[in-house]
């Protein structure tokens, strides 16, 4: 028996680890990912190695991660009830689509998770696994065994000689899940939604109230609705990103304290923290202005919650996300030129956009005389479309 196991490093994972090899009397893999969480990769090398792990995965994939999750999802401009980012949603499937590939790889037939049994998690991990290999078994300790309680964990630490961090002997403030999109907490000191989230929950963002006082304009390059440039330089998708997340963080952009609806049914408070993402949203938004025609647009405003939900829910790998992808995709065709985002004080609003392939007329809008746009032919257009309008008012008004 063999089973790859998405493993962190840290106590939580460090106990499935052994769990797995004790009670489950099973070889384990490690699969470890740089998502860009921001944490050395070597120490959960050491401390595999140091669990008897043979198989060792660790693996850079934060360009992966960007260019084939992020930037599609970002196409479609996808925010969950009307605000949050999606990034730990994202991320999900490319760490099941490696945990399977690893899994054939070695000869395993199951993979692990450390995802608890109330989450969304669990559901995006194992629905995506399926979705790539319907043989796959899976693996959740949290809803196997009866480790339950921090006592009882680090109980089963300590007998196994598992290193335990001196700040995780307590029971941890609140849970993390961090990459290069975002940081999100959650749990503890921030399930009461009434209770403003204390200071210390934010990692990488500097409070708006802080953040330098004089505004800072970038601008962002796009090609087929892809961000390729700020100001000017050429980036790989997770440099661009990377870069974005530092003038995000000196400026206080993309905090966010929402209660959202959980796939599984309840409801929970979350903090994120979004700050080269919701630059990037902006400026997408901002290049779509003037590149994108109106039907096209709005038709994709209709299409994004649907496709956002389908990601919340762990749909990633399934034929009607990939329909809706096509379609954001061909619109995207002609979304090319730069934007710039004015940064300031927790604000990233758009202040500037052009392009080549600009459909905004000035020809048509201008204030001054024109040549292009009969204003008569406005006359016709409203009487038309007035017309229903005044046929049900003229039975209002008899009714009355
Ligand atoms: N609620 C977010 C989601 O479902 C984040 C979940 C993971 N976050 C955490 N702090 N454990 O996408
Ligand atoms: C977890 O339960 O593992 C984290 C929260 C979530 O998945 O929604």
């Amino acid at each position: 028996k063999k089973v790859v196991l998405a493993y962190s490093g840290g106590l939580d994972t460090s106990v499935i680890l052994k769990w797995l090899q004790v009670e489950y009397d099973c070889e384990v893999v490690t699969f470890t990912a740089d998502l860009g969480q921001g944490e050395e990769l070597e120490p959960a090398r050491r401390k595999a190695e140091r669990a008897g792990v043979k198989e060792i995965y660790i693996e850079d994939l934060r360009e992966e991660f960007v260019s084939d999750f992020v930037f599609p999802m970002f196409r479609a401009n996808a925010v969950y009830e009307g605000l949050y980012l999606l990034g730990t949603s994202i991320a999900r499937p490319l760490i099941a689509k490696r945990l399977v590939e690893i899994a054939d790889k070695t000869g395993a037939d199951a993979i692990a998770h450390g995802a608890t049994g109330k989450g969304n998690d669990q559901v995006r991990f194992e629905l995506n696994a399926y979705a790539l290999n319907p043989d796959i078994r899976v693996i959740a300790p949290w809803r196997d065994w009866d480790l339950n309680s921090r006592e009882k964990l680090i109980d089963f630490a300590e007998k196994h000689q598992i290193e335990i961090p001196k700040d995780k002997r307590g029971e941890a403030p609140f849970s993390v899940d961090a990459n290069l999109l975002h940081t999100s907490s959650e749990g503890k000191v921030l399930e009461d939604p009434a209770e403003p989230a204390p200071s210390y929950v934010f990692q990488r963002t500097v409070d708006p109230e802080s953040a330098p006082d004089e505004p800072e304009i970038i601008e962002i390059g796009f090609d087929r609705g892809d961000a390729i440039s700020i100001n000017g330089k050429p980036l790989s998708p997770a440099s661009l990103l990377t870069k974005l997340n530092e003038y995000g963080h000196k400026h206080g952009v993309g905090r966010l304290d929402l209660v959202e609806n959980r796939f599984v049914g309840m409801k929970s408070r979350g903090i994120y923290e979004t700050p080269g993402g919701t630059i990037l949203l902006a400026a997408h938004r901002g290049i779509e202005q003037i590149t994108l025609d109106r039907g096209a647009m709005h038709l994709k405003d209709e299409l994004m919650p649907r496709y956002a939900e389908l990601i919340y829910n762990g749909f990633w790998y399934s034929p009607e996300r990939e329909m809706l992808q096509a379609a954001i995709d061909k619109s995207q065709e002609h979304v090319a030129g730069t934007v710039k985002v004015k940064l300031y004080k927790g604000s990233a609003n758009v202040v500037g956009r052009a392009s080549e392939k600009t459909i905004y007329s000035l020809a048509h809008v201008t204030f001054e005389e024109d040549a292009v746009y009969d204003q008569k032919d406005a006359e016709g257009f409203i009487k038309l479309n007035a017309l229903r309008l005044k046929l049900l008012a003229r039975r209002n008004k008899n009714a009355e």
